[in-house]
């Protein structure tokens, strides 16, 4: 398989397309982002890992019945996807109260949910990804009703697959935030990627967070705790 055009550039990924129809060529960057792109910095050696551990996580989501773009990991920062139209939302799933949430309602991080909670955000960098509604969703025509209906019932699926799996690693998972697609059948697939990037990982035992909060907060180094978490993993699940 050979690379070809670049299709797209995010803040830690570029896309390029294949010579096969529907299969997407996705590069990890180095680059570590935050508050919509206000903080940044270079972290040399953070797009193997994050490729490494969303490969690693995709994968048990697929052997535990969950679709996503995912195909097969090819290099140290390289994967292929099925090509899918991505659902400008952020899918936030909530299981412990913190970050922007903990602020909203004036609760303190670290207090349980009694239920999780799931969030939709619009993708949106001008407007600073605003927190919607289901009718704002219907509005804006991202999506039908039934469809968020669909992606809350598949993120608390995923939720649970994810919980049981970090709890396996001594991790609780506090949050995390999912990407949607379409693929060329019409069918919403997961996608982008599922990483310490995207959730909030804290050692059961300690409470340590071992996640992107670590560079957002300055609370220590970005790459030690992600390769934590990647030899925990490499721990419980089968090598891709
Ligand atoms: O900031 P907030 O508390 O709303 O974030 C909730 C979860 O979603 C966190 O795990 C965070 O890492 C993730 N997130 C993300 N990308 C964003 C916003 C939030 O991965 N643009």
């Amino acid at each position: 398989m050979e690379k070809n055009e670049l299709l797209y550039e995010g803040k830690a990924k570029r896309i390029y397309a294949t010579e096969e129809t529907g299969v997407l060529w996705v590069e990890y960057k180095d680059s570590a982002t935050a508050f919509n792109g206000v903080k940044k910095s270079e972290i040399t050696g953070k797009g193997i890992l994050n490729n490494e551990i969303s490969s690693l996580i995709f994968a048990n989501l697929q052997e535990m019945g969950v679709e996503s773009h995912f195909i097969r990991k090819i290099s140290e920062t390289e994967q292929l996807v099925k090509q899918v139209s991505i659902i400008p939302l952020e899918v936030v799933t909530r299981n412990v109260i913190a970050g922007s949430l903990a602020k909203r309602l004036g609760i303190e991080e670290g207090t349980p949910l009694k239920k999780p909670v799931v969030e939709f955000y619009y993708k949106n960098d001008e407007l600073g990804d605003p927190i919607i509604t289901e009718d704002h969703i219907e509005i804006l025509g991202i999506a039908s009703l039934e469809e968020v209906n669909l992606l809350r019932k598949k993120a608390i699926k995923i939720n649970e697959v994810l919980l049981e799996l970090f709890l396996q690693l001594g991790i609780r998972l506090v949050d995390f935030k999912l990407e949607f697609g379409k693929d060329a059948n019409g069918e919403i697939l997961l996608a982008d990627e599922i990483s310490p990037d995207t959730c909030r990982l804290w050692d059961v035992k300690t409470n340590e967070k071992l996640d992107k909060d670590v560079f957002r907060r300055d609370l220590g180094d970005l790459k030690t705790v992600y390769t934590e978490i990647l030899n925990r993993l490499k721990g419980v699940t089968a090598h891709v």
